[in-house]
């Protein structure tokens, strides 16, 4: 088992990255002193998969478990189901002594952590990611919220969990295309921040998307200390730091919203077709080169990402992309790659350029 260690002042924790030890979570947890009742926010598909081995990790520690399920997908990320949560939580928290364990993905991490952040303003609550996506990203950071309808985690606060607990034996029956859309995320932090993570996966693809232990472990532990130093230099999201994880976000989501989140995009599909855009932007103004795009479009293909745009117009992409929180005072803002392991932050790339990007996107010029 590998530790990181999130240094947050009194908002610390730890990061526990391993494999087939779910036993250890329940002797974790009492080290913790957060409370004796545990309430498994979980969805019915991943209960199924999880839900006895987590309750006999947690009974033989003294814990009473109580299992919360919200239905499976972005749709339990709403008011609808906070509410009903709050109300559940309730009910049971008669000793005082209750806290929430987020086990599935980004949308059960995300819902527990504002759940866990607003009942009676703040009780402590525990990662466990069944995701690629959650170990690597959504569960580290303390960023929570639900959706409304006019648009995607506009409810949230910033929250951390007192514990991520990463096993990346969950990952084995994880859909492939839900793995794929974990290995973007880890594509982008080797785009960002770390060329061997890069050449790791370029190398050892085939092992990756066979789930081989080893090369799961490795990637979950690397990007959860890169995730970790970027939330350590700016926790709030307000230093210009945090930013730069952003990388394909910009377009990405804008490509996510005008596919109305119908999953025929997920956020990692998205957000690969988003650093493409960038990369053809940085090659364009001079960042970077052919030969090194080349090497990431490469890897995006033998993984399985899209490389191309499909039943998504790019009238829709760009009016969505005008509305996003990223574009600020209306100057767009775009984090681009410069070569592999750096990124740098630019305002003001001209609409035709960005236009030119997504439009490269598409597979001929019939839209
Ligand atoms: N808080 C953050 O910092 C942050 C960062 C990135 C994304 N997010 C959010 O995360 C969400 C996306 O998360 P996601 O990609 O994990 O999607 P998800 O939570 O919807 O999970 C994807 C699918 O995989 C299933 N699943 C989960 N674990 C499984 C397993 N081990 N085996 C089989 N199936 C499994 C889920 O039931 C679901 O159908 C979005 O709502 C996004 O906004 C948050
Ligand atoms: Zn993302």
């Amino acid at each position: 088992m590998k530790k990181i260690k999130v240094n947050l002042g009194k908002n610390s924790y730890d990061i526990l990255i391993c494999s087939d030890e779910l036993d250890k979570l329940g002797p974790c947890l009492k080290r913790l002193n957060i409370g004796k009742d545990a309430v498994i926010v979980t969805n019915p598909g991943i209960k199924k998969l999880f839900g006895a081995k987590i309750k006999k990790a947690l009974v033989p520690s003294g814990f009473n478990v109580r299992f919360e399920t919200v239905p499976d997908g972005e749709r339990a990320k709403s008011e609808k189901e906070c509410l009903r949560l709050l109300n559940n939580i309730s009910g049971f928290d008669t000793q005082r002594r209750v806290f929430i364990i987020a086990l599935g993905g980004g949308v059960v991490g995300d819902l527990a952590g504002f759940t866990a952040s607003i009942y009676k303003r703040g009780i402590p609550y525990v990662q466990v990611p069944t995701t690629l996506l959650g170990q690597v990203d959504s569960a580290i950071g303390g960023k929570t919220a639900i959706d409304l309808s006019a648009g995607k985690n506009l409810v949230g606060a910033f929250y951390q969990p007192k514990l991520v607990f990463s096993d990346t034996s969950f990952l084995k029956s994880l859909p492939e295309k839900e793995l794929a859309s974990g290995l973007a995320e880890v594509i982008k932090y080797g785009i960002i921040k770390s060329p061997g993570l890069f050449s790791f996966i370029e190398k050892n693809y085939a092992a990756i998307l066979n789930r081989d232990k080893k090369c799961l472990n490795r990637i979950v532990y690397e990007c959860s200390l890169i995730k970790a130093g970027f939330i350590e230099k700016d926790e709030m999201d307000n230093k210009n730091v945090r930013v730069m994880l952003n990388l394909g976000h910009t377009i990405g989501h804008a490509i996510e919203a005008a596919a109305n989140y119908r999953r025929s995009y997920n956020h990692g599909q998205a957000v690969v077709l988003g650093m493409l855009s960038s990369i053809y932007i940085a090659e364009k103004i001079g960042l970077m080169t052919e030969k090194v795009s080349r090497r990431i479009k490469n890897t995006i293909k033998n993984i399985g990402l899209p490389d191309k745009l499909k039943n998504v117009s790019l009238k829709n992409i760009l009016s969505a992309q005008s509305r996003d929180k990223k574009f600020i005072h209306g100057k767009n803002r775009f984090v681009l790659p410069a070569g592999i392991g750096r990124v740098i932050v630019k305002e003001g790339i001209p609409v035709r350029l960005v236009k030119e990007a997504i439009e490269n996107l598409y597979e001929s010029k019939k839209r």
